[in-house]
C-alpha cells in the first residue's frame, strides 16, 4: 500500500488481528465502486512518478495519532481518499492538495462502537465506517456520538446491518456518503416547523407554456394529471409531524455546511421538503437506488443551490413540475431507471442552467410538445428504454425537442417512427451528435434540416428500408455517418452531395448491391465500411478504394509540437486508423470473394481505371429536390457520349510535355497500386 503513511499503534498488543483488519479494509474499500477508475488513477500516478524529477514530496510529519485497533489511520491527499471516487465524478476539479487525516474503521458490535468513536483522534478530518453485513450483527451509530469530532469534513458509512440515527446535526460536515445502511431520525430530533425558504404553493408563479398566448392553438393531450394527487392529502400540521416521526424519515436540518450528500441504496421511500431543509450549501445530492415513488411538491425547496441531483434507480412514476420547483441553479439532472411513462409541459419546472439530463431506462412512450421549453440551455439529453418504445413525431407542427437550441448531444434508443420527417428535430440548431436506435422505416427529405453543426449521425440498427436522396440535406459539417445494420437496399445517388467534410461512412450489414459511382469521390473520406452486404460486382466498382474499406478507426493518439528541449508545447489528439482485412467487401455474385480480387482477376477492370475522371462528382450537388428526382427518372446515371468525349485528350495536348509526364506518372501509380494490392489479395479471396 503506497497510499500515504500507514500508522499503526498498539502494534505490540494485537499485531496479527490488526494485520487481518487491514487486509479486510483493503479488500473492502477496493471492492466497492469503480475499479477501472482506481486503475486509471494508479497508472496516472505511476506516470507522474517516472516523469517528474525526484522532487522530495513533503512527507507529512508522522505525529503518531492514536489509532484504535479496529482502524487504519493515514494521511492522504483528499483526492486519494476512497470517498473522492464519488465526490470527484460530481465535482470535476477537486484540487485539494492538502493532506487529510483519515481513519477507516470496521464497526463490529454496539458495545464497541461508542468506545471506538471516542478513541479516535479529535482532529480527524475524514472518517470511514464500514460494517460487513450480516443480519445478526446490527450496529447503530448516533450522530451525537460523532459530535466531538468537530474537525471532520467527510463522513462515510457503508454496509448492511448498520443504522445511522440522526439525533443531532453535524454542522461541521461537508461531505456525507451513506451506502446500504439505514438512515433514521431519532424520535427526539427537533424538526423544522416552518419552511425556511420562500417557495410554496402560494407564491410559486410559474405559467405553463400552454397557458401562454404563444401556444393558444395547442391542446396538450394529457393535461395536468397530477393536480389531484397534490391536493389529495390535507393533514393538519400536527398530524403531519406525527406521520413523519412514525416513518422516522431522516432530516438534515442544521447540517449547514453540507456540500455533498449521497444516500445510496438505503431503502429511502419518502422524501419531503423537511429532509433537506436549510441545506443552503448543498450542491450535489444523490439519492440513487432507493425506493422513492413520488416527489412531493417543493421537495428540494430547502436546498435551492443544487447543481447536480440524481434520483436514478428509483420507482418514480410521474413527474410534476412542482416536485423540482425552484432549482434554478441545477446543471445536471439524472432520472435514469425510473418508471416515467410520458413527459409533457407540466413535467419540469424552469431549469435555466441545466446542461445535462439523463432520462434513460424510463418507459417513456410519448413526449408531448413544450416538454423541454423550460430547459433551453441544455447541452446533452439521453433517453430510451428496453421496455417501451418512444414514439417520434410532430404534433400540430410542434416538434418534440423544440427550443433545445443549444443541445449538442441527443441520444435516443428504442424509438419508433414510420417515416422520419421534416420537423421532428426542428430547432436543434447546435446539435453535434445524434444517435438513434429503434425502428424507423424511412428517412424523408430535410429530416435533419437546420443541423448545420452536426458532426456525427448514428442511425445504426434502426431497420431503415429507405433513404430519401435529400435525407441529409443541410448537414454540411457531417464527419461521421453510421447507417450500419439497417435494411437498406439502395443508396440514392446524390445522398452525400452536401457532405464535403465526411470522414467515415458505415454501411456494413445492409442489403446493398451497388453504390453510386460518386461515392468514393468524397474528398476527406478515411473509412468506408461496406462489408456484410450482398454486392453485385461489376467494373462499376473500379472506383472503390481498398485502403478505405478495409480500415477502422483506432484510438486517437496524442501528437505534440515540441520545443528545443523536447518538451511538448502544444498537443492534440488525432485519430489513428488500423487496417483490418476481415472488413473487405465481398461479391455475392462471385461466391463471396473479395470485391478487389474479383475486379482485377475475374473481371479485369484494371484497363478502365485510367479513364475515370472526377468530373461526375457532385453532379447533383446544390440542385433542388425536384430536379434531382427528374434527373433520376431520366436515368442520368448513363453517361452521354458527348460528355465522355470531352475527357479524351485533344491532339495538341499530346505533344505537351506536361501531358506526357502526367501520363507516365499515372502509369507508375497504377503499377505500384497493383503491386501493393496483389500482395494483399492473397489473403482476401
Ligand atoms: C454488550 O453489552 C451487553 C450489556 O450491556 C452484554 O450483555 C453483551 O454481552 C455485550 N456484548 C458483547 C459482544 O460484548
Ligand atoms: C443513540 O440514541 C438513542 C436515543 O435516540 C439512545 O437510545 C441510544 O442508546 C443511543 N445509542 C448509542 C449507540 O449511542
Ligand atoms: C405571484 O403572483 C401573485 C398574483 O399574481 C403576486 O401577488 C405575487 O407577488 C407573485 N409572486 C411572485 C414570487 O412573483
Ligand atoms: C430560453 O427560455 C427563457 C425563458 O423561457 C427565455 O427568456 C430565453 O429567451 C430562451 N432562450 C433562448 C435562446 O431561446
Ligand atoms: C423496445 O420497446 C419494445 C416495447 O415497446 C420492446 O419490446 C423492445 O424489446 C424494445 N427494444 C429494445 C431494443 O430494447
Ligand atoms: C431487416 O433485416 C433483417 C436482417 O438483416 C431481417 O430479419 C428483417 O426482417 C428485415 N426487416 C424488414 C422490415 O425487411
Ligand atoms: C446526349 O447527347 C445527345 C447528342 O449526342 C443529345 O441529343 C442528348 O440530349 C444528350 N442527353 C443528355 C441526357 O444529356
Amino acid at each position: 500500500m503506497t497510499r500515504g503513511a500507514t500508522v499503526r499503534c498498539k502494534m505490540s498488543k494485537s499485531k496479527i488481528i490488526h494485520t487481518i483488519i487491514i487486509i479486510i479494509l483493503t479488500i473492502f474499500s477496493y471492492g466497492f465502486g469503480m475499479p477501472q477508475q482506481e486503475l486509471l488513477y494508479d497508472t496516472e500516478s505511476l506516470e507522474q512518478y517516472s516523469q517528474s524529477q525526484p522532487e522530495p514530496e513533503p512527507e507529512p510529519e508522522l505525529d503518531v495519532f492514536n489509532c484504535p485497533t479496529n482502524c487504519v489511520c493515514q494521511y492522504d491527499a483528499f483526492k486519494e481518499l476512497p470517498i473522492a471516487r464519488w465526490v470527484n465524478h460530481m465535482i470535476d476539479s477537486y484540487d485539494d492538495e492538502l493532506h487529510t487525516k483519515l481513519a477507516t474503521c470496521l464497526l463490529q458490535d454496539n458495545n464497541d462502537t461508542l468506545g471506538l468513536l471516542s478513541s479516535l483522534p479529535m482532529d480527524l478530518q475524514a472518517l470511514i465506517l464500514l460494517h460487513t453485513g450480516s443480519s445478526d450483527s446490527q450496529v447503530m451509530v448516533n450522530t451525537s456520538s460523532l459530535k466531538p469530532l468537530n474537525q471532520l469534513t467527510t463522513l462515510e458509512i457503508r454496509g448492511q446491518g448498520a443504522t445511522l440515527i440522526i439525533d443531532e446535526p453535524l454542522e461541521f460536515l461537508q461531505h456525507a456518503n451513506f451506502e446500504q445502511i439505514q438512515v433514521q431520525a431519532s424520535e427526539r430530533l427537533q424538526r423544522a416547523i416552518n419552511i425556511q425558504t420562500k417557495l410554496s404553493n402560494d407564491n410559486y408563479n410559474y405559467t405553463l407554456a400552454s397557458d401562454l398566448n404563444a401556444t393558444k392553438n395547442y391542446e396538450p393531450k394529457s393535461k395536468l394529471q397530477f393536480e389531484e394527487v397534490i391536493l389529495e392529502e390535507i393533514l393538519s400540521y400536527e398530524q403531519h409531524m406525527q406521520k413523519l416521526k412514525l416513518t422516522r424519515m431522516p432530516t438534515f436540518k442544521g447540517w449547514t455546511r453540507l456540500e455533498v450528500l449521497r444516500i445510496q441504496d438505503c431503502h429511502l421511500e419518502e422524501i419531503h421538503w423537511q429532509t433537506f431543509d436549510g441545506l443552503q450549501q448543498l450542491t450535489h445530492l444523490s439519492l440513487e437506488r432507493n425506493n422513492i415513488v413520488d416527489l412531493p411538491p417543493f421537495a428540494f425547496a430547502g436546498a435551492l443551490h443544487l447543481k447536480s441531483l440524481s434520483l436514478a434507480h428509483n420507482f418514480i412514476d410521474g413527474m410534476h413540475y412542482l416536485g423540482l420547483a425552484g432549482l434554478l441553479e441545477l446543471e445536471n439532472l439524472n432520472l435514469a431507471d425510473n418508471l416515467l411513462e410520458f413527459l409533457n409541459e407540466a413535467s419540469f419546472p424552469p431549469f435555466p442552467k441545466l446542461k445535462k439530463i439523463d432520462l434513460r431506462k424510463n418507459p417513456v412512450r410519448n413526449i408531448y410538445p413544450a416538454t423541454f421549453w423550460v430547459m433551453n440551455n441544455t447541452r446533452e439529453l439521453q433517453m430510451g428504454s428496453n421496455v417501451a418504445a418512444l414514439e417520434l413525431g410532430t404534433m400540430n407542427s410542434y416538434g418534440q425537442f423544440d427550443s433545445l437550441h443549444k443541445l449538442r448531444t441527443l441520444s435516443l434508443s428504442n424509438v419508433t417512427a414510420g417515416n422520419l420527417e421534416q420537423g421532428v428535430f426542428k430547432g436543434l440548431n447546435s446539435l453535434e451528435t445524434l444517435m438513434l436506435r429503434g425502428s424507423i422505416k424511412s428517412i424523408q427529405f430535410d429530416t435533419f434540416a437546420g443541423m448545420g453543426q452536426l458532426r456525427e449521425l448514428d442511425l445504426s440498427e434502426c431497420g431503415i428500408l429507405e433513404l430519401s436522396m435529400d435525407a441529409l440535406m443541410g448537414l454540411q459539417r457531417l464527419e461521421i455517418l453510421k447507417l450500419a445494420h439497417n435494411n437498406l437496399t439502395n443508396i440514392p445517388p446524390g445522398l452525400l452531395d452536401d457532405q464535403q467534410q465526411l470522414e467515415e461512412v458505415h454501411l456494413q450489414g445492409n442489403q446493398l448491391k451497388t453504390l453510386p459511382k460518386s461515392f468514393f469521390y468524397q474528398p476527406r473520406l478515411r473509412v468506408a465500411r461496406l462489408d456484410l452486404n450482398p454486392w453485385q460486382c461489376s467494373c462499376d466498382m473500379s472506383t472503390w478504394l481498398q485502403r478505405l474499406t478495409n480500415r477502422i478507426r483506432g484510438p486517437s493518439v496524442e501528437t505534440c509540437v515540441k520545443d528545443i528541449n523536447g518538451d511538448p508545447i502544444a498537443c492534440r489528439h488525432v485519430p489513428s486508423f488500423e487496417v483490418d482485412k476481415s472488413l473487405v467487401p465481398r461479391c455475392a455474385n462471385y461466391n463471396g470473394r473479395s470485391v478487389y480480387y474479383v475486379l482485377r482477376r475475374q473481371l479485369h477492370c484494371d484497363a478502365m481505371l485510367i479513364l475515370k475522371t472526377r468530373s461526375r462528382m457532385g453532379k447533383t450537388r446544390g440542385l433542388p429536390h425536384w430536379r434531382k428526382l427528374e434527373m433520376q427518372q431520366q436515368g442520368h446515371a448513363k453517361p452521354n457520349r458527348t460528355t465522355r468525349r470531352q475527357h479524351k485528350p485533344r491532339k495538341s495536348q499530346r505533344n505537351n510535355l506536361d501531358f506526357v509526364l502526367k501520363q507516365q506518372q499515372q502509369h507508375q501509380m497504377r503499377r505500384s497500386k497493383e503491386e501493393s494490392q496483389s500482395v494483399e489479395l492473397s489473403n482476401e479471396i
